[in-house]
């Protein structure tokens, strides 16, 4: 089976040499470093020559890119040999008050419409290739700004369901992050069960600091590890530490 490498030696170890194919759930508290965790993963793929789609909500492509240069990577390198495309579902917020600074060709306008986000990411694939990986950062927000109640689950279980067989279909693997605590737990169970796998962030509280830890907390078809890996961030990105 094919894997992807995370960018993370110590958790590629736990995985058994990376993620299977399909949706990897990535959840964590706010501010815990998740967006980190996907930049540092496109980096990556991309440092293989594998295409990367971004489907950045919660922060500008701007921002995306410059975590991709942190993490050892020109974006705009990539963006012109057609291996990188980042989906633009931030700039929709600022558009009416700003419409001369947004300048993306991946804008979509209204992410509550899955077709046009859906459109719009199978129109980057056609363009970069099937060969690659990706990320969706993060389903959380793509749920709250779907606008009537009865709609925002249905959205993004569906969102799931289709990303996840279309990307185990293609022999790759994508992340899709959504912050712990934000919503109902049987949206949290549902969105584990769809996914192949669920990587977990995890902060706590010791004698007045902050430790951070990751760990693998399922993996179909994967005799994975279950340790918690103790982390901090730096400008290069998750970097495990070794007490
Ligand atoms: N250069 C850096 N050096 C050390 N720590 C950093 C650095 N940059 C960011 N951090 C830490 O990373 C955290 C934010 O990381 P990131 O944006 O990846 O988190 P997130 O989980 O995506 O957040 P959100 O839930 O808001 O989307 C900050 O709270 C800070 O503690
Ligand atoms: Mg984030």
């Amino acid at each position: 089976m094919k894997r992807c490498l995370t960018g993370i030696k110590e958790l590629d170890e736990l995985l058994g040499g990376g993620l299977p194919p399909g949706d990897t759930l990535l959840i964590g508290p706010p501010g815990c470093g998740k967006t980190t965790f996907c930049t540092q993963f496109i980096a990556e793929g991309l440092k293989r020559g594998e295409a990367c789609i971004y489907v950045t909500v919660d922060n500008s492509p701007n921002y995306i890119r410059k975590h991709l240069k942190l993490r050892g990577v020109d974006p705009h390198y990539y963006e012109q040999k057609n291996l990188l495309r980042i989906i633009d579902c931030y700039s929709f917020k600022i558009k009416g008050w700003f419409p001369e600074k947004v300048r993306e060709e991946y804008v979509v306008s209204n992410p509550a419409d899955m077709n046009e986000l859906l459109d719009k990411i199978e129109k980057a694939r056609s363009e970069i290739g099937p060969n690659g990986r990706g990320v969706i950062d993060s389903l959380s927000t793509l749920i709250l700004a779907t606008h009537r109640e009865d709609e925002k689950y249905s959205y993004a279980f569906t969102l799931l369901d289709l990303t996840n067989a279309r990307v185990k279909e293609l022999e790759t693997s994508a992340i899709v992050v959504l912050v712990k605590g934000l919503h109902d737990p049987k949206v949290e169970a549902r969105a584990r069960y769809i996914c192949e796998g669920v990587i977990e962030m995890i902060v706590m509280e010791k004698e007045s600091a902050l430790e951070r830890y990751i760990r693998v907390s399922t993996m179909k078809f994967t005799h994975h590890g279950t340790d918690l890996l103790k982390y901090r961030i730096t400008e290069r990105g998750i970097e495990i530490v070794k007490d």
